[in-house]
């Protein structure tokens, strides 16, 4: 953490920015990284180029789960030589990752996917995967001097970036569509001390004013249009690998909103591939859910079409209409020949009753990653002896409204698990519980 900068070492500021540039994807121009990357004036976004590394030995990575050090510790920092050489003077770390895998005969059984592994990026000091992007994005941040930042969110981001923002001793400030954040996230990003604004509005709204705000105001925008975001993120795909002993998986399952994680998991095994590590890529599945799937319609065209919706869905992590990574996931989708899909609202619901039972827990954005795979392995696209592996993005107790409606719910779900409220005695102990739980 903080306390580590010193024996981190003291690299020159502009020995680090000066070796990373950034590109846009759409027109080609190369600035400078010593800025806020917001759009190309094209309308583009960036992605980050950095040297490669002249060789990278992967007993490296093993090497450094032994050590106390942070950077070593994080399981972003961990993989530096395949990230952008920002220096550890300015590095903000928690540290993120070394998130678990986890099979369990119920979730095998209940998808059909036998070889299913999970991992729980829920784990994450802020109980999300998008830590793993913040700690590289604020730590670029403070490289170039930013005093304060700001993201437009659907609750996960804000809660990261009010906890990195805090961390750093910088300001923030989080765009919000009022009334559609779950509860433990809208109480984290209160309590780290983000300024919180909210929209009256969508998430597309909000998105479309912190990008106008954030040039208007300087504030630094830390949503995924800002591609360090990204880059961290890509350490989903690196972490896992080295959990699999670098045996790539047939599939990689995730949930799809702002797309800025479909963009990172392409962005990671296509440099993977290029660099050498990998020989073979696995597919990724993006599942969307019903009433916020834009991507998906897409897919269906042969990514010809492309149209925002009004997004509506109980996951509200993905209620998103107008993903800003549509153009890097289209090309994630490509490269690795993947699929996407979408599951219902109730199917949704019900993968997440599944995996909470199984002692593991997340957020019902993640569950549309399980419910996907069931679906997927129903209709012959996933085998039933494929190796998968589903990310669940969030925490289990980001949403506790959606569990209680879920188990108190009329008609009773499938999975309810009702509390009993009885007189403080044995007798009455004894007609609900009869000789055991
Ligand atoms: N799962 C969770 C738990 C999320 O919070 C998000 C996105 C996603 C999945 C989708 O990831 O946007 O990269 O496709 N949450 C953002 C937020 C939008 O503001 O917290 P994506």
């Amino acid at each position: 953490m903080l306390e580590g900068e010193e024996r981190l070492g003291r690299a020159a500021l502009v020995g680090d920015l000066a070796r990373i540039e950034l590109e846009c994807e759409c027109c080609g121009t190369r600035l400078d990284a010593f800025r806020s990357p917001g759009r190309c004036a094209c309308g583009g976004l960036f992605r980050v180029v950095f040297p490669r590394p002249e060789s990278v030995d992967l007993r490296v990575f093993d090497r450094r789960l032994g050590t106390w050090e942070p950077l070593d510790r994080s399981g972003v920092w961990r993989y530096r030589e395949f990230l952008p050489p920002l220096s550890a003077h300015f590095v903000i770390t928690r540290p993120e990752g070394n998130t678990n895998l986890y099979r369990h005969p119920r979730l095998s059984s209940w998808t059909g996917c036998q070889e299913l592994v999970v991992k729980h990026e829920g784990e994450n000091p802020t109980g999300s995967f998008k830590d793993r992007g913040m700690t590289v994005a604020i730590s670029h941040a403070r490289a170039v001097g930013a005093r304060a930042v700001a993201c437009a969110s659907t609750g996960n981001t804000a809660a990261s970036v009010a906890a990195y923002a805090a961390l750093a001793e910088l300001g923030s400030v989080v765009f919000l569509p009022a009334g559609k954040i779950a509860a433990g996230k809208l109480g984290q990003a209160l309590a780290y001390g983000a300024r919180i604004v909210q929209i009256d509005g969508d998430f597309d709204a909000a998105m479309r004013l912190v990008e106008a705000a954030s040039d208007e105001l300087g504030l630094y925008l830390l949503n995924s249009v800002n591609p360090f975001r990204l880059e961290g993120q890509k350490t989903i795909v690196f972490e896992l690998l080295h959990q699999l002993a670098w045996e790539p998986p047939d599939w990689i399952v995730l949930p799809g909103g702002n797309l800025g994680n479909t963009a990172a998991f392409g962005a990671a095994l296509d440099q993977l591939q290029r660099w050498g590590v990998l020989a073979r890529l696995p597919r990724l599945a993006v599942i969307q859910a019903e009433g916020a799937a834009p991507f998906y319609a897409a897919y269906r065209t042969g990514f010809r079409d492309f149209h925002p919706v009004q997004a509506e869905t109980v996951a509200t992590a993905i209620r998103i209409g107008n993903p800003v990574s549509y153009e890097r996931a289209k090309r994630a989708i490509e490269l690795t020949d993947g699929v996407v899909a979408v599951v219902s609202d109730t199917e949704i619901l019900e993968a997440k009753a599944v995996v909470d039972r199984c002692g593991i827990g997340c957020e019902p954005a993640s569950a549309a990653a399980v419910a996907g795979v069931r679906k997927l392995v129903a209709e012959g696209t996933i085998g039933a002896d494929d190796r998968v592996v589903a990310i669940l993005t969030g925490h289990v107790l980001k949403d506790p409204e959606t569990i209680l409606r879920y188990h108190t719910a009329e008609p009773v779900r499938s999975l309810a698990n009702r509390p009993v409220t009885v007189p403080a005695s044995l007798d009455a102990l004894r007609g609900v519980l009869g000789d055991g739980a």
